[in-house]
């Protein structure tokens, strides 16, 4: 299998590059792109060093898989040639997500929507996987009809230049140095929480991020109806988002079955001794593959309604690791067409 990486030299790409060699990734040949900026650039990839390439009709040609993560006009522009050319794209920007025939999957809550993909796979918004992920045994066994969630998300979810804006601005808060203009973040983020993640569309009071985790839960969940309420914040952390959850099920559910229900699930961890100190935390989730639940908890305010505090790597399940396992899927499956051009 040949693949390629395309913005490997990225937050999410080194870290696919990182999960795929964990996974022991099935692959031949890994080819790593960038933008021109990064051409003679080589990255470490266990014992080879990968070079890095520029996109261009020549280069794209051969590859069995190609894993996105070069943002939307990347996406838009080079998506489709690597599908012409006889991939199949894992995309992870939010360029294709919402298309009709563009699958939006995340591996432990609707692998079999992989079986209707044209080229172009979608990996969902890192703060929408996790929240799915923990969302989807509580779905299939009771029901959902409305949720409101509250993220608390770190600054790689941005790209590395945010976590360098992060790291400039807390050592000359610490030095007491002067405070770098922000060029990432609309204001510091250092010793700050930011009640904007993403940018606000013309004439909406939701954020693009905000209006993600709306749209691709739905889909996601092939559950159109549930209501959706989203607050998107950034706060000064390096990795993993954190997120409040109110879940309105259809049917009565007690924390101690969500508790059970999660903890049977793939991919969930349910650390909730909240007496000992013990939940989620950011810190903790950092580096891990899992989604991590905690403070599972009635609302007393109404009789249906859960509050949980879910915890993820947002560079790992959150993007890298979600489309490593799709990857795989989809070889396990037979569903890349080796080395066959697609018919225009
Ligand atoms: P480069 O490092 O050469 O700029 P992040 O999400 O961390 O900001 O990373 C974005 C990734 O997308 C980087 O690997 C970046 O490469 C890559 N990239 C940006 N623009 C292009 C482009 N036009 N063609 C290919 N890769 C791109």
């Amino acid at each position: 299998m040949r693949v390629a990486v395309v913005g490997a030299t990225g937050a999410v790409g080194s870290t696919m590059l990182g999960v795929m060699r964990e996974r022991s990734f099935p692959a031949d040949e890994v080819v790593a792109f960038a933008s021109e900026r990064s051409v003679g650039r080589t990255i470490d990839f266990g014992d080879r060093d990968l070079e890095v390439r520029a996109l261009s009709e020549d280069s794209i040609q051969g590859f069995d898989v190609a894993l996105f993560s070069a943002g939307r006009t990347t996406s838009g522009e080079w998506a489709p040639r690597f599908v012409e050319a006889g991939a199949v794209v894992v995309d992870n920007s939010s360029r294709w997500r919402m298309e009709d025939d563009v699958p939006l999957v995340v591996a432990e809550v609707n692998p079999h929507a992989l079986d209707r993909q044209k080229g172009i796979v979608a990996n969902p918004n890192c703060s929408t996987m996790q929240m799915v992920v923990a969302l989807k045994p509580i779905l299939d066994a009771v029901g959902i009809e409305r949720l409101v969630v509250t993220t608390l998300q770190s600054v790689s979810g941005t790209g590395q230049r945010a976590v360098e804006e992060l790291h400039d601005q807390t050592r000359a808060l610490i030095e007491a140095d002067e405070m770098p203009a922000p060029q990432v973040f609309p204001h510091q983020i250092a010793g700050n929480v930011l009640p904007q993640a993403g940018n606000f569309p013309a004439d909406s009071d939701y954020t693009d991020e905000e209006l993600k985790l709306v749209n691709e839960s739905r889909k996601i969940l092939e559950a159109p109806d549930i209501g959706v309420s989203a607050t998107c914040t950034r706060v000064p952390v390096y990795t993993s988002h954190s997120e409040s959850v109110n879940v309105q099920t259809r049917d009565p559910l007690s924390p101690e079955e969500c508790r059970e229900l999660l903890a049977g699930f793939p991919g969930i961890t349910v650390l909730d001794d909240p007496a000992d100190g013990v939940y989620p935390l950011a810190i903790d989730a950092a580096g891990r593959d899992d989604v991590l639940v905690g403070r599972i908890r009635r609302d007393p305010s109404h009789e249906r309604c859960l509050n949980l505090w879910i915890v993820s790597d947002n560079l790992r399940k959150g993007a890298a690791t979600n489309a490593v396992q799709l990857a795989e899927l989809l070889q396990s499956r037979g569903l890349l067409r080796t080395g066959t051009k697609r018919a225009a």
